[in-house]
């Protein structure tokens, strides 16, 4: 009987050695004449096990990992095409309790199948949610992603279905649907995932937004350091136009919905939207004023619905299983799941969809085994590199938007970078201004100037050069950034400045405060 193998295509794997056990696994089993079906599929999001290799068997997929090339002789003599006892062995995937724990809504699939076969696709679900929305008016789709509460996952939880309602109803001779998968956020992976294990649920989600808002052309905006997803994604495309799921005459329904990619092009401000736009009408990434809305006048000067991908990847289900399903996950207005990332000192890195509510310290050490050097966690910063930095005695925070506003913080796209007890705060926010500095676009003077002026004061700040002073004019400047830029690069690179201050005085040389003020 052939064996079904899996050996992850997904970027995080390959960058580990999984093209090289697929290769290794292929060679052995030629050697040994075993006729094996070897399947490229996502990753799990188990990262640490990566490559994580699985085989069918009648009771269900059974994990070997972290598997090197080197280990795939060892493997084939330990039998374990039949799940034989192997020191690499992990037992059933499903099992694995990082992964049983999960709440696996948008990755349900990632992992499980063919990223670029839409029949494993449609065998597991797929293309059900598009089918429902054929059969519904624009408004009808409108109102569904309204009633689940859906926010954006890009960053600013804007509701989804009230964005889309506005492009609906605005007048224009074309309407565009573009997708924001520039991913420019530290610590972050979930856009990439998506697109590398489960491409036919982005398209399925901007195919199901275009029907909602009257949209006929799309884009996927990449970030340009994924080429894997772009090779993945393309491939996507072409399978969903020629099965009849994307392009004209949509499953024959007479709907038409063309789908291109573009390359990003490499600057962290491409992601703010109105800069994206720009970028992707050929200009340079430059910050647009607001109003006009995009999605008023957006692509081109017309209608546009601009989602993250895992805004848009969360539609199907929506629609295939019902608002309400979606709602009752979540807390407060924090409505379904959020596939968070966990990334920098942690143990246990990786994929971790849940949905909103869980705390922090549940993700760092229930999930993720605590610190990857063992020792104690200092700080973590969530939301990206405009997100505060966290002390210990946040941790027990719940992941929803409001709760995380109300201590500074911002759940962002659900990045988590966690650092131990090494980590030296005043560097950070040095680091963050920095950023600012290099990626601002320089439409606006508090960004462009002050950034490089921030940097400087806390310089001064770290040397011991007049420091009560600098930390008062710092907070001064920050005050003018958060208040007087244009758009959130600079008008929130404060906020990992104030809370590394607030909460780590003492890295600045000040003294440390037994209760530190909020962010
Ligand atoms: C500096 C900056 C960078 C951003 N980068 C991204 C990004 O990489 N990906 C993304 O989806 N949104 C990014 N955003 C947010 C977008 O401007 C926009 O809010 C989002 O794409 C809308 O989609 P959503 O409502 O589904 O989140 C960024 C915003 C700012 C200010
Ligand atoms: S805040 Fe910075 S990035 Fe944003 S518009 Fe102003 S200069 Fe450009």
């Amino acid at each position: 009987m052939t064996v079904t193998v899996y050996v992850p295509r997904d970027a995080a794997a390959l960058s580990v050695g999984a093209e090289e056990v697929a290769q290794a696994v292929e060679r052995a089993a030629a050697a040994r004449g075993e006729e094996i079906r070897l399947v490229r599929n996502g990753s799990r999001g188990l990262l640490w096990l990566e490559p994580l290799v699985e085989i069918a068997t009648p009771a269900g997929r059974i994990a070997y990992g972290p598997v090197a090339a080197e280990d795939v002789p060892g493997l084939f003599q330990a039998d374990f095409l039949h799940a034989g006892a192997h020191a690499l062995l992990l037992g059933p995937t499903e099992d694995i309790p990082y992964l049983k724990k999960q709440e696996r809504l948008t990755f349900a699939r990632v992992g499980l199948t063919d990223p670029i076969s839409t029949a494993d696709y449609e065998a597991h679900g797929g293309w059900r949610g598009l089918r429902n929305a054929l059969a519904l008016s624009g408004e009808e789709i409108v109102e569904a992603v309204v009633r689940s509460g859906l926010r954006g996952r890009g960053g600013a939880a804007f509701p989804a279905g009230i964005k889309w309602r506005t492009v609906l109803n605005a007048a224009g001779d074309i309407k565009y649907v573009v997708c924001n998968a520039d991913e420019g956020d530290s610590g972050t992976f979930s856009d990439r995932m998506i697109m590398e294990g489960d491409p036919f649920l982005l398209i399925e989600g901007m195919t199901i937004s275009a029907l909602a808002v009257g949209a006929t052309q799309g884009y996927v905006y990449l970030r340009s350091e994924y080429p894997d997803a772009e090779r993945t994604f393309e491939a996507a495309i072409a399978a969903a136009q020629q099965a009849g799921y994307l392009g004209e005459d949509i499953l024959g329904s007479g709907r038409t919905f063309q789908l291109e990619l573009r390359r990003g092009a490499g600057a962290y401000i491409c992601g703010e939207e109105t800069a994206m736009l720009e970028s992707l009408e050929g200009k340079r990434g430059m910050v647009r004023f607001k109003p006009p809305l995009p999605a008023i006048e957006g692509l081109f000067g017309k209608p546009t619905a601009i989602n993250n991908v895992i805004t848009f990847a969360s539609v199907p289900i929506i629609l295939d299983r019902g608002a309400k399903y979606y709602a009752d996950f979540g807390m407060g207005r924090s409505r379904g799941t959020l596939p968070f990332q966990l990334a920098g000192n942690i143990k246990h890195g990786g994929l971790v969809e849940k949905a909103f509510g869980i705390t922090l310290r549940e993700l760092l050490y229930d999930y993720g085994g605590g610190s990857a050097s063992g020792r104690p966690i200092r700080a973590v910063q969530v939301g990206g590199p405009l997100g505060a930095y966290l002390p210990e005695s946040q941790f027990d925070t719940p992941l929803d938007y409001e709760a995380f506003a109300a201590i500074g913080g911002m759940v962002g796209h659900g990045g988590v970078v966690v650092f131990d007890d090494t980590v030296d705060m005043a560097h950070m926010a040095r680091y963050a201004m920095e950023f600012c500095a290099i990626e601002s676009c320089g439409k606006c003077t508090p960004c462009r100037i002050g950034s490089t002026r921030g940097v400087e004061v806390i310089d001064r700040v770290r040397h011991g050069e007049r420091r009560e002073a600098n930390v008062e004019l710092l907070r001064d400047l920050c005050d003018t950034m958060l208040n007087g830029s244009l758009c959130a690069l600079g008008g929130m690179a404060p906020f990992p400045v104030l809370s590394a201050l607030n909460h780590f005085p003492e890295d600045f040389g000040l003294p440390s405060t037994p209760k530190a003020r909020a962010a």
